[in-house]
């Protein structure tokens, strides 16, 4: 080898190491923080992005046109000529919903499936002869859409003898919560209330062995009660979530059947030790049970119900109940069309997307990987925004309009909740006006801004306190075309 051959050797292998460590250095990102306890369970997750869930209440109910039946209703009034489950999953379908929920039985004691531990069921019934299941018809048109299941049994049994007596009831209410789980394949959310018989105080549920034996038979199922486990009551029946909602709470302060606890549950805890997130239920109607003389509600009121409960950091269980048909009506049918078509026009554009975005730090600078480009992109979970540390309660991040103004209504905001729920408290700007002054963000809070449509050069939003640094997954600037404050000042803001 010539002393030139040995030089070029030698400019090669230092280019290719230059090379290599550059490209290092290029891959080398920064650690994502650690997270802040408690967290949500994989099922919890999977549960919060469902954001819209339904609930189908159907029985002997529907054809006595009453909510609470009495225990005394015969089995032969059960007989829904047309009852088509396949009708119920295109609506949930169409309305974007990943899970339904079914009453298998209500406080009636009418089982809506074939139980082998009473004959006050379907098998009584005209219907089919008496050779119908209305939860198997249920579960198989939800799994042939796609659509997950869930179940209700109700605890208060009208209808039973046992009811009363603890040893006897339980083991009926327990054989049964077997017959569910084990019939029916996958089952991703059970609903449990506690409600009693006024003359039956001496009744108690065994909450303790139904929910082991849930988790036993459903691995990955999430239980909803007043009080959890995995998913608790919002503390009201109109959808409603509290201005401040943590899905954080102390499980040691809750028990099922309590009103006194309504508020705290409402709201959930910034202490709270537990990770419980809050279910809004509430029926597309006034009833609950399917009943000629009601009309499901207006759209106005049930995008209402929506900014408050899926943009308060819940998921809304909306209700809608089968006629006697066995069908749902045609105008619930058009109102949940209506309500998919609305939340798709308002959020399907972000006008946030044609501004440039400033932020006050970022954690491990520009290419660490957790830049503000991160709250623009689909994930809104695991690629997030995370301000630099030492900028301690003086996090913000910013939206400047590229050329012109944007008009918009909504300010959608989204926490990394993956690693915790942390904002306390936070703040809009509008062009360096204060529009909302507000608390918990969450996996997603919704703004409508009370000023109406607003003209904008920029948006700012401030992190004011949260536990740790916050960690925000995604923004969204929308525009409302339904939403019309009660006071309209138009674009008037006023220094
Ligand atoms: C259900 O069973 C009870 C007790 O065995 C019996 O008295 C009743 O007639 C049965 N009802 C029906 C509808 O079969
Ligand atoms: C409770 O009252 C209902 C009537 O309101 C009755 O049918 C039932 O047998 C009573 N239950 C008990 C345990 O006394
Ligand atoms: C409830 O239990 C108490 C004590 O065991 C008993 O005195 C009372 O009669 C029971 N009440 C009912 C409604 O069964
Ligand atoms: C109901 O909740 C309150 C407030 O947490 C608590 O003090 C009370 O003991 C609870 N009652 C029952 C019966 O669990
Ligand atoms: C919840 O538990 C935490 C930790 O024990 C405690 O600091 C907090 O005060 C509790 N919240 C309430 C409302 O008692
Ligand atoms: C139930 O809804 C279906 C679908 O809209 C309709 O055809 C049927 O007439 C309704 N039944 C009753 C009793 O209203």
């Amino acid at each position: 080898m010539t002393i030139s051959h040995n030089l070029l050797y030698i400019v090669t292998i230092f280019f290719t190491l230059f090379q290599l460590v550059f490209s290092l250095n290029e891959q080398m990102k920064t650690t994502p923080p650690l997270p802040i306890l408690p967290l949500p369970s994989y099922s919890q997750l999977k549960w919060q992005q469902r954001e819209i869930i339904m609930f189908f209440h159907f029985g002997v109910n529907t054809f006595t046109d009453s909510e609470w039946g009495t225990g005394h209703e015969s089995p032969s009034i059960f007989n829904p000529t047309g009852l088509n489950a396949n009708q119920w999953a295109d609506t949930a379908a169409q309305a974007g919903v990943s899970l339904m929920i079914l009453t298998a039985k209500h406080h009636d004691g009418f089982c809506l499936w074939p139980s082998k531990y009473t004959n006050h069921s379907v098998i009584g019934s005209p219907w089919k002869n008496g050779h119908g299941d209305v939860v198997q018809e249920f579960v198989n048109a939800a799994k042939a859409r796609g659509i997950d299941v869930g179940l209700y049994l109700s605890p208060w049994d009208r209808h039973d003898s046992r009811y009363g007596q603890n040893k006897e009831y339980n083991e009926y209410y327990l054989a049964q919560l077997q017959e569910l789980l084990n019939r029916y394949g996958g089952v991703r959310e059970i609903w449990f209330d506690g409600a009693k018989g006024s003359n039956a105080t001496n009744m108690t549920y065994y909450f303790n062995d139904w929910f082991s034996m849930v988790k036993e038979l459903q691995s990955t199922i999430n239980i909803f009660s007043d009080a959890g486990p995995d998913v608790r009551w919002v503390g009201n029946e109109n959808g409603y979530a509290g201005d401040t909602c943590w899905s954080t709470i102390n499980a040691t302060s809750l028990s099922i059947g309590n009103a006194s606890i309504a508020n705290y549950i409402n709201t959930g805890d910034s202490r709270g030790t537990n990770w419980i997130p809050a279910e809004c239920d509430v029926s597309i109607r006034k009833g609950w049970f399917w009943h000629k003389s009601q009309k499901p509600k207006k759209l106005s009121e049930l995008l209402d119900i929506y900014y408050k409960s899926v943009g308060r950091n819940c998921v809304l269980l909306l209700n809608v109940p089968p006629n006697t048909t066995g069908l749902i009506s045609e105008s619930d049918v058009q109102t949940l069309k209506q309500l998919r078509g609305a939340i798709n026009t308002i959020f399907s554009f972000n006008l946030a997307e044609n501004c440039h975005v400033e932020v006050s730090g970022t954690r491990g600078g520009k290419n660490g990987g957790f830049g503000p480009e991160n709250v623009l992109d689909d994930d809104h979970l695991w690629t997030y925004w995370a301000p630099n540390e030492e900028d301690k309660e003086n996090y913000w991040i910013e939206f400047k309009v590229k050329s012109g103004k944007i008009k918009f209504n909504v300010v959608r905001i989204q926490e990394a909740i993956g690693l915790g729920q942390r904002v306390k408290e936070h703040e809009v700007y509008v062009d360096g006006i204060k529009v909302v002054k507000e608390t918990t963000i969450g996996y997603k809070r919704l703004h409508r801004l009370k000023l109406g449509i607003v003209e904008a050069h920029g948006v700012r939003i401030k992190i004011v306190k949260a536990k740790g640094t916050p960690l925000i997954s995604s923004v969204g600037l929308h525009f409302d075309p339904f939403w019309k404050p009660k006071v309209d000042v138009t674009s008037k803001m006023v220094h």
